[in-house]
């Protein structure tokens, strides 16, 4: 079987989707963003800090060339992965893609309170907050839907595992 990438904005859910369908598919499961942190034995917010946006975004696309190396995997990646260079393009080559899709208000309401960790949404009061997820989603949205499978983020998480698992069944 090949590798699963879950993408999708900031708080869609693709860690807690990641985790429940690895259990349930008894496969790995792997968090591009927490492998960074491993690796760097460093958070995002510092790597944003200390090297910048364009360093993190090639950390990243490395984590991403390296899971084409394994199969039968999870791989949640983080909400900009898909937009840097072609890593959506190699993701849809590689394995198969599914887009966590949630639109802005829901975003807001997580994001609310998991803005923290996130060093592009970690500086934004609740109003600046809205208004950027609104502009900022709208540009990724084209390059997620070339996603081969669309899930409806604000469904409940088994159900949202049926989806999927009916997705695999019928390939
Ligand atoms: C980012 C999303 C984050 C993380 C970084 C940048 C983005 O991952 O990679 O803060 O540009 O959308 P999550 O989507 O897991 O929060």
């Amino acid at each position: 079987m090949w590798n699963i990438y879950i993408v999708g904005y900031m708080g869609s859910g693709k860690t807690s989707l990641g985790r429940q369908l690895a259990q349930q598919l008894q496969i790995p499961c792997i968090d591009l963003d927490c492998q960074i942190e491993q690796v760097q034995n460093q958070s995002i917010s510092a790597i944003f800090e200390q090297h910048g946006e364009i360093y993190f975004r090639e950390l990243e696309r490395a984590a991403l060339l390296q899971s084409f190396e394994t199969d039968r995997t999870i791989i949640s990646t983080g909400g900009g992965a898909p937009i840097y260079k072609n890593n959506m393009q190699l993701m849809n080559e590689e394995g198969i893609t599914i887009y966590l899709n949630a639109d802005t208000q829901t975003l807001f309401n997580r994001l609310k309170y998991g803005k923290a960790k996130r060093p592009i949404l970690a500086n934004l009061n609740d109003e600046e907050l809205l208004q950027f997820i609104d502009k900022h989603l709208n540009p990724r949205k084209p390059i997620y839907e070339t996603a081969q499978l669309q899930l409806d983020a604000s469904l409940p998480l088994p159900l949202l595992c049926v989806k999927v698992n009916a997705f695999l069944c019928a390939m």
